[in-house]
């Protein structure tokens, strides 16, 4: 594969994108029926779990965001600090969205609206990261980051594959690709 870096992130940026859509529809759908599609949710939160946050955000929180670090961006405030917020901000919203479907599991009518309420959280979340690291960040990088550094990044992105396994990557996009159509 020849994407640099940061091109593989904004690509994952766009799997993601396509999970977080779905989730806005079905938020939406929420508001007028007590009906979930509950095995579709729970595949979103596996992705959410494995495949926005233990793959992407850590390649962005354990190399891409220190490799800026170390090319002069300031490790707090904004962006880097802001962006490591958000994903512990994620982190425990998709906790929270798997107690909701539990909860609504149990009884849909009484869990309805908790249920809507963090799935539009998520939503609003992600929504915002994705645009400041697409609108602010990746431009900044293209600028920071040189070959030499690209190539490190696509070496130890590549080593984090292996780890999460590069089948249940590939399994995951799927998922998100199909939710595309
Ligand atoms: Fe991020
Ligand atoms: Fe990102």
């Amino acid at each position: 594969m020849s994407a640099t870096a940061i091109e593989q992130m904004s690509a994952e940026h766009r799997h993601i994108e396509t999970v977080i859509n779905a989730l806005q529809t079905i938020a939406s759908q929420l508001e007028t029926s007590s009906t979930a599609p509950m095995d579709t949710l729970r595949r979103c939160v596996e992705f959410l779990r494995v495949y926005a946050d233990e793959r992407h955000h850590l390649r962005e929180e354990a190399l891409f965001f220190p490799l800026l670090v170390q090319r002069g961006v300031p490790p707090q405030g904004c962006p880097i600090g802001g962006l490591n917020n958000d994903h512990a901000k994620g982190r425990a919203l998709v906790t929270t969205l798997t107690d909701r479907l539990n909860a609504y599991e149990q009884n849909a009518a009484a869990a309805r609206d908790a249920l809507r309420q963090t799935l539009q959280e998520l939503v609003q979340l992600y929504r915002h990261h994705l645009w400041m690291e697409d609108a602010m960040v990746f431009p900044m990088a293209e600028k920071l980051v040189t070959t030499t550094d690209n190539q490190a990044l696509l070496d130890k992105f590549a080593e984090l594959d292996r780890k999460i396994g590069s089948e249940k990557v590939a399994r995951l996009e799927q998922f998100a690709d199909q939710l595309a159509k």
